[in-house]
């Protein structure tokens, strides 16, 4: 029999095993538990990630980034390999915001069959056939101005739902995560769906950011997972993933490049954050069929504002000449080729209809339309021959224009964020786009001719694309 000293050291020793066993550092392993929040498959630039995609896992704090597994074939017998997934790393100086999780990222090797996360499947390549793209924008819930914990007024996770249901090819989301950006009112608690707060409150310093990783988890983990599995994801930026909203978060979780993830990194913990923090324009080839290629060029409209998006000029930059070299870049993807396609995809629409309600936009009325984003229209004046088609979100309605000369635009920006009034969007009354604008730079010639239509619709939902029997040619038509 064992006396009590030796029972207590026995206890003791197996404390001490215990306390030394403990996981340590930032190792990677193939955990046996399933450890992971969410994992996802993001299309990426072909120069930073051969296969053009990549693996995202978001685990907590303190885990270990899991092994991402591969299946490969090879004369006709197939074998599964590991791939380690590297940490990727929030800025030190935005701490303790995302303290709570670590993501995790791998290459996908190329001519992968299949890919899984401790468990979960992910996407493993692009279908070499694409026959369904389902396109939404504008998805995370307006804190104070819709009930976060009522599908009906903010309808995210049922809409997730439905594109997952659709089996699409690929998904495309045209910027908007982020809108938990602010405290719950006081007066509107039973509103906000118990919505995490930001770190710091209403930030007195508008170039402060907004978003922790709680706030991601409602806003866009938890309602989107199903949507997340579903395909991989061409992501877009948004204005809500400003540097000074959620851009941190945003550079975190879903910019596919691997050097971005400090592009928003504030100067000091609890600093100011780049006000100018545009990125490089990319660009994504699908195959629709052997000999229609679709390429997507991506430009970030993503700057902050004062006024609308109606001054060329906003925090004494001028916009127009700041995203001039990313559309002239994005316009160099382009040339035109026999087999090629090209769409532009850009979060704030370069010819959209908005409504305003302001006085001084109106000229005195108190309500109008007007043409929306001015930035953007002037900075891809004589840019967009090539597209035969722009994608945008922003505007929070379905919406299609169509200006002689240019590429259709489709703006689909009611991806569950509260909706634009429903009013008549018709077209505005001046003329066509950057009619009446000041301060115009020199290569506008002349302003953009109206429309010769326009449709809107304000009500939730997202498309889902089909190609048709012939691909567009880049002169306007599809
Ligand atoms: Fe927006």
């Amino acid at each position: 029999m064992s006396t009590v000293l030796e029972r207590m050291t026995r206890i003791s020793l197996f404390t001490i095993a215990a306390i030394v066993l403990a996981p340590q550092g930032t190792a990677t392993a193939d955990a046996r538990v399933d450890n992971v929040f969410v994992a996802y498959t993001l299309v990426a630039p072909v120069a930073q990630v051969p296969s053009g995609l990549l693996a995202r896992a978001v685990v907590p704090a303190g885990g270990t980034c899991p092994v991402l597994r591969v299946k490969k074939g090879s004369g006709g017998s197939t074998a599964w390999f590991k791939v380690p997934m590297s940490e990727r790393r929030p800025p030190d100086t935005t701490y303790p915001a995302f303290s709570a999780v670590r993501v995790c990222e791998a290459a996908i090797p190329r001519h992968s069959l299949a890919a899984r996360v401790l468990g979960r499947d992910i996407p493993a390549h692009m279908p070499s056939r694409i026959r369904r793209l389902a396109v939404l924008g504008d998805t995370g819930c307006r804190v104070g101005q819709q009930d976060c914990s009522n599908p009906d007024r903010w309808p995210l996770a049922r809409t997730a739902e439905r594109i997952a249901e659709g089996k699409p090819h690929v998904v495309l989301f045209l910027g908007d995560f982020f809108y938990r950006e602010k405290p719950c009112p006081a007066d509107q608690w039973q509103w906000c769906g118990s919505t995490p707060e930001p770190i710091e409150g209403p930030a007195p310093d508008f170039f402060k950011f907004s978003d922790t990783d709680y706030s991601w988890l409602a806003d866009v983990f938890i309602p989107m997972r199903p949507l997340l599995a579903a395909a991989p994801l061409v992501v877009v930026r948004g204005n809500h993933e400003a540097c000074s909203r959620g851009g941190n978060g945003y550079f975190l979780f879903f910019d596919p490049r691997r050097d971005t993830a400090n592009v928003c990194a504030p100067s000091v913990t609890g600093g100011p954050v780049p006000v100018n923090s545009i990125t490089p324009s990319w660009s994504a080839d699908l195959k629709i069929r052997p000999d229609w290629r679709l390429r997507l060029a991506i430009v970030d409209s993503a700057s902050p504002e004062k006024r609308g998006d109606y001054d060329v000029v906003s925090y004494g930059i001028n916009w127009a000449e700041a995203y001039r070299p990313f559309f002239a870049q994005a316009a160099g993807f382009t040339a035109p080729q026999a087999d090629v396609e090209s769409w532009l995809l850009t979060h704030r629409p370069v010819f959209g209809i908005a409504h305003e309600t302001a006085p001084d936009l109106c000229l005195g009325a108190a309500s109008c339309t007007l043409w929306t984003s001015v930035p953007n229209q002037s900075a891809a004046y004589g840019l967009l021959d090539n597209y035969s088609l722009i994608l945008s979100s922003h505007i929070h309605l379905a919406q299609s224009t169509q200006i002689p000369g240019q590429p259709p635009q489709l703006v689909l920006g009611n991806g569950g964020t509260h909706l634009e009034a429903e009013v008549d969007y018709s077209l505005p009354l001046a003329g066509g786009p950057l009619t009446g604008v000041k301060d115009l730079p020199a290569w506008v010639t002349q302003p953009y001719p109206t429309a010769t239509s326009s449709w809107t619709d304000v009500r939730f939902g997202y498309a889902m694309l089909h190609p048709g029997k012939r691909r567009g040619n880049g002169d306007g038509s599809t």
